[in-house]
């Protein structure tokens, strides 16, 4: 999501050359919210941009796996905001992702085997009894792990809610933004949107990026 901010095509002919109390880059949930609260005053003026499609493939980036403790990085590649940044998205590379997603995998499959499932399943179809064969436990952990990783056709899916590439952190840990959601070494960039999130979130993104605008949104207002 901090690729939003990249990718500002900030074509001086669409904004009026005069000045701005905010400038607003983005419009999804943050970005709307944002504005919304910074506009109740009607003394600031408030230029809210939203980057539309045009060589970025946003879906691309929108497209990442869910993993919970694992850490990639995103790198800008050049000074061109059209070109897409370098995304490493490090999935599993903590063990206890792997076993987690494994447990979640049997937890379904027994779901599913339920009694009162049972009757509603045509059975499973992926991955399958023969890539992964059932025993006491529900599959081995070698062949899920098989499945999860390498498997060629459908595995591991994304639930599309890419977080924390300006994550609220320490700088050493590779933080990008304050607790005010600065960037550091700037005075007035802040990233407001799920990429601030520091961890994964077991919910829905939504009610979390409604929250941290609110609290955002005072921020900014009250010159924090
Ligand atoms: C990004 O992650 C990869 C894989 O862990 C690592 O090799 C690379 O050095 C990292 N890049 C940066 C800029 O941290
Ligand atoms: C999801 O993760 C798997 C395993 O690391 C990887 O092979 C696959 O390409 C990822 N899918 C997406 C959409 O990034």
């Amino acid at each position: 999501m901090m690729a939003l901010l990249l990718a500002l095509p900030l074509d001086a002919s669409v904004v009026d050359g005069g000045t701005y109390d905010y400038v607003v880059v983005g419009g999804g949930t943050a970005g709307l919210t944002v504005t919304s609260r910074l506009s109740e005053d009607p003394s600031k003026r408030v230029l809210f941009t939203v980057a539309l499609g045009g060589p970025m493939d946003w879906s691309w980036l929108a497209d990442q796996n869910k993993t919970i403790h694992g850490r990639g990085n995103v790198t800008i590649l050049s000074a061109d905001s059209f070109e897409k940044p370098r995304v490493i998205v490090n999935y599993f590379n903590v063990d206890f992702d792997l076993a987690l997603h494994i447990e979640g995998c049997r937890l379904a499959r027994k779901i599913f085997q339920s009694a009162a499932m049972s009757s509603l399943s045509a059975g499973e179809t992926v991955p399958g009894f023969q890539k992964v064969p059932d025993n006491s436990e529900g599959g081995s952990e070698e062949d899920w792990a098989q499945w999860v990783l390498h498997d060629p056709q459908f595995s591991f899916g994304s639930v599309a809610h890419p977080i924390g590439t300006a994550a609220m952190m320490r700088r050493s840990l590779g933080g990008v933004v304050d607790a005010r959601l600065k960037v550091y070494d700037t005075t007035n960039v802040r990233v407001v949107d799920a990429s601030i999130l520091p961890w994964q979130i077991s919910a829905h993104l939504s009610s979390t990026i409604y929250g941290i605008v609110e609290k955002a949104a005072d921020f900014i207002k009250s010159g924090v």
